[in-house]
């Protein structure tokens, strides 16, 4: 395997009764990519990734991370070697305040080890991540309880736990989905800046005119098999694609 490649994904395919989630697909990613993974609902994009972060497991195929075969390994040990993922459909601990959510993560046995066993001042450093991701660090949003404060927020506290965790190849389930325009607006140069800093994302979206601006390469999905993979130029032209989304949801994809 090239020393640059992060992931590597291998004829992977996964059923639910008659119904092929995941057909036959495979992917590399290298190392620092932006990848976009897109595709009609129900196209298999969550199944991919819940298989890829170990919260499935496929019928057939293999996930390689780093040269390792990591299919079937727990979530908690994919995400403690670096692999860490966002939930499209988020369950933060709604009964404890908002930074709170961020402080678990640095809890976790994966920030211990690298950052030592002492690492103090965990509210402090929560709170600096939360105003990374547009929230006033003294506004009495991040002490109210979770339950209390609006879905858009929500997803920039999942943003922010998948980064506390230090992650070395993030995945993000649809994080834009519930952001008003002014929120998508400012999380995508932060997402811009994580990667340019080095770090490997994927992120599946429907938002694909913000995707577009921002991704290296696009994989389209369509009943669970990869339909395209190619720039954000070139998917855009693609007549497969287009048709595989008419009588769908309405899809922009004008920049
Ligand atoms: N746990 C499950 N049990 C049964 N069927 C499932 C399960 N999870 C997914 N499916 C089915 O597998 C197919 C792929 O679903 P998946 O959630 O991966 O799609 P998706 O591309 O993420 O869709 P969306 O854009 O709506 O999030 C769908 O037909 C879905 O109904
Ligand atoms: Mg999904």
């Amino acid at each position: 395997m090239e020393r640059d490649i992060i992931l590597e994904v291998r004829d992977l395919s996964k059923s639910f009764g008659g119904i092929k989630a995941v057909d036959s697909l495979s992917l590399n990613l290298k190392k620092g990519e932006l990848l976009g993974i897109i595709g009609p609902n129900g196209s298999g994009k969550s199944t991919l990734i819940n298989i890829i972060t170990g919260f499935l497991k496929p019928d057939k195929g293999k996930v390689l991370y780093k040269g390792t075969d990591i299919t079937g390994l727990s979530p908690y040990k994919i995400a403690n070697i670096g692999l860490v993922r966002s939930f499209q459909f988020i369950r933060p601990f709604y009964k404890i305040p908002v930074y709170k959510n961020v402080v678990i993560s640095l809890c976790s046995d994966r920030v211990k080890r690298l950052k030592g066993g002492s690492f103090g001042r965990r509210d402090e450093v929560a709170i600096d991540l939360l105003e990374e991701l547009g929230f006033e660090r003294d506004s009495r949003i991040l002490y109210k309880e979770t339950s209390e404060i609006p879905h858009g927020y929500l997803r920039r506290v999942e943003l922010a736990r998948c980064i506390a965790l230090n992650p070395d190849l993030l995945i993000l389930d649809e994080i834009l989905s519930g952001m008003s325009k002014p929120e998508v607006a400012s999380i995508i140069p932060v997402i811009k800046r994580l990667n340019d800093q080095g770090l490997t994302i994927i992120m599946v979206e429907h938002r694909i005119k913000e995707l577009f601006q921002i991704a290296h390469r696009v994989i389209v999905l369509n009943f669970g098999r990869k339909i395209a993979d190619s720039t954000p130029e070139e998917v855009m032209q693609d007549q497969t694609v287009r048709s595989a989304y008419i009588g769908k949801a309405k899809i922009n994809f004008r920049r």
